[in-house]
């Protein structure tokens, strides 16, 4: 990773913080081509995909480590790593991140893991998922850039996050999600009050619905979180890096599983964690990053164990709604990582999902939502294939909250027993 040394925090003629912190520039991942940092998304030499480039601060990684653990309890912590202005924490926002990194000793025990197993468990974000930290980015993006309507095609969790930052925010809110998704994810992303639509169609439809509503007229104004303020939306995932290496006291595990949806969460992650490295806040060391899908919607899984650098893609059919991208836009960017760093991808079936939000509850009190059942799924796969080292150090993720995807185990789930109110019948149903 380039780190240059010409940070500028603040803009020089006026003396207000610099709108974009430590960034400098998008780049296009493909051919290095700069842009200004301004609302765009794709290369106009080759149509590759746009990411914030940084001059990250340099010198004494204590100074900046200090800083950091002095910063508030929440992703503002890390504003000098992230394309923010230095006063954000101070502007309205619901502040996720944070959240609890969960020593998981009773579930490595249940999977045999001997090295070390913690769940980064992002449903204690303020909309129960980790799309709030994403969000929380675009959203200071769309305050820069001006822009008046806060939007995204979603597959549910980022629907409510995106609703929520801009009720907070004092702007209009208007998102679009696939019609059939479960009841937890359309009430959550209704209630904020924004307006909510639902598309006749899978997320790869509602996804291209909001880029042509980029090219008309009617979407001027708009910030698409994870269309045209996509570089910016993507840098939240860098926290979730940067929060697992602070909790483990500044270093950084040796395997991550990570759940892949449109694989941006992963490419960004695995960003944190290099960035961490060339600033010497960590140790460098080898790291394994594994990404996790659905077997219903598995074209990077399918990808990566056919060898293949392009990834196919397929027409979702699973209860990980959440994770349901039959087209991924990461999905080749998620295979040079899990290949270079010595991880794989892996899927799970829906039944291997369901059992594993159980195992989670069961041994760690977390109640995931089916994302978090295929990581956990994947990491017990891993495992039990031999692809994972079980006496090394690993941390899975769970991204979002088990209340809202009821469905997916109610139907066996429920009462031990319904019973009269008497001690005779408590004893009658086995339960004495
Ligand atoms: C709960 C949850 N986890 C993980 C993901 C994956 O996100 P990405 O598209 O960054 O791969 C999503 C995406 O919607 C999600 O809702
Ligand atoms: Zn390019």
């Amino acid at each position: 990773m380039a780190v240059q040394t010409t940070a500028s925090t603040t803009d020089s003629a006026s003396g207000a913080p610099a709108p974009f912190g430590p960034a400098a520039a998008l780049s296009c991942r493909e051919c290095g081509t700069r842009y200004p940092l301004s609302p765009v998304f794709a290369c106009l030499e080759c149509f590759g995909p746009l990411e914030v480039a940084y001059d990250l601060p340099t010198g004494d990684p204590e100074a900046l480590r200090a800083r950091i653990e002095a910063g508030p309890t929440n992703i503002w912590r890390y504003a000098p790593l992230l394309p923010v202005p230095a006063d954000v924490a101070t502007k309205p926002n619901i502040n996720p991140g944070w959240t609890k990194l969960v020593k998981a000793d009773n579930l490595a025990r249940e999977l045999g893991i001997t090295g070390g197993l913690h769940v980064k468990d992002d449903s204690g974000n303020p909309t129960h998922s980790f799309k709030d930290r994403v969000v929380a980015i675009a959203l200071e993006a769309a305050r820069t850039f001006g822009l008046t309507t806060l939007s995204c095609s979603s597959t549910g969790n980022l629907a409510g996050a995106v609703g929520a930052a801009a009720s907070r925010a004092g702007l209009r809110s208007c998102v679009f999600i696939p019609h059939d998704l479960e009841a937890g994810k359309v009430v959550m992303a209704a209630v904020y009050g924004g307006e909510l639509v639902g598309i006749e169609g899978s997320y790869d439809d509602v996804n291209r619905f909001c880029s042509e509503l980029i090219g008309d007229p009617i979407g001027e104004g708009w910030g698409f979180v994870n269309v045209n303020l996509r570089p910016y939306y993507g840098e939240g995932s860098k926290t979730l890096a940067y929060e697992i290496a602070e909790q483990l006291g500044w270093r950084l595990p040796d395997n991550l599983v990570i759940p892949i949806a449109s694989g941006s969460q992963l490419t960004k992650i695995d960003k944190g964690l290099k960035e961490l490295i060339a600033l010497g806040l960590v140790e460098d060391k080898p790291y394994k990053i594994y990404g996790a899908q659905a077997e219903g919607c598995s074209p990077v899984s399918a990808a990566f164990k056919a060898g293949h650098d392009v990834v196919r893609p397929v027409k979702p059919d699973t209860i990980a709604k959440s994770l349901a991208i039959g087209n991924p836009a990461d999905g080749p960017y998620v295979l040079d990582i899990a290949r270079r760093t010595g991880g794989a991808v892996e899927d799970v079936n829906d039944e291997q999902i369901v059992d594993a939000i159980k195992l989670l509850a069961r041994t760690e009190g977390i109640f995931a939502e089916t994302a978090g059942g295929v990581t956990v799924g994947v990491l017990k796969k891993l495992i039990e294939s031999g692809q994972l080292d079980p006496a090394a150090e690993t941390v899975v993720l769970n991204t979002g909250d088990g209340l809202k995807t009821l469905d997916a185990v109610a139907p066996t789930t429920g009462p031990t027993a319904t019973i009269r109110p008497t001690l005779a019948a408590f004893r009658e149903a086995g339960l004495a």
